[in-house]
């Protein structure tokens, strides 16, 4: 099977119902899509699809050829940190940090949509990615920073 993933082709040798995330993590050694519930409930390994936040954990293999899979080691580009990461930098967002990939790349797709969020559109926009260290109030404020770096 083919993937291209962060402008990279690979090929591997996979069953067709392999979760991407296990590709992803297990065999082209991508540490930023993580393993939290499995069940496509947390959002811990969200990667961008087609310009939408994708559970990578609940999403076959074969259904992801051929499509451009973006994963958190692809947001930034020519050695420049992405605004969203500067922003989850400046704003100090993370604790744990074990959520954080879902939250950036949700917050991207985002901000990719609506790029001068409200406060209610940026709670409704990451309200399905669970974090269990509450970092919520900081992940607003991080994604306002970035929607104001991005103007
Ligand atoms: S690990 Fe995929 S949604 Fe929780
Ligand atoms: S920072 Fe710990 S789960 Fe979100």
């Amino acid at each position: 099977m083919t993937l291209l993933v962060n402008g990279q082709r690979h090929t591997v040798d996979v069953e067709p119902t392999t979760p991407l995330l296990y590709v992803l993590r297990n065999d082209l050694d991508l540490s930023g899509p993580r393993f939290g519930c499995g069940l496509g409930q947390c959002g811990a390994c969200t990667v961008i699809i087609r310009g939408e936040a994708v559970r990578s954990c609940v999403r076959p293999v074969s259904q992801s050829q051929n499509v451009e899979i973006t994963t958190l080691e692809g947001l930034a580009t020519n050695g420049q940190l992405h605004a969203v990461q500067q922003a989850w930098i400046d704003e100090q967002v993370p604790a744990c940090g074990f959520c954080q990939n879902g939250q950036m790349l949700t917050a991207k797709v985002l901000l990719d949509k609506n790029p001068n969020p409200t406060d209610a559109q940026i709670r409704e926009g990451m309200k399905g990615t669970l974090c269990r260290c509450f970092s919520y109030y900081r992940i607003n404020a991080a994604v306002k920073r970035a929607a104001q770096r991005r103007a």
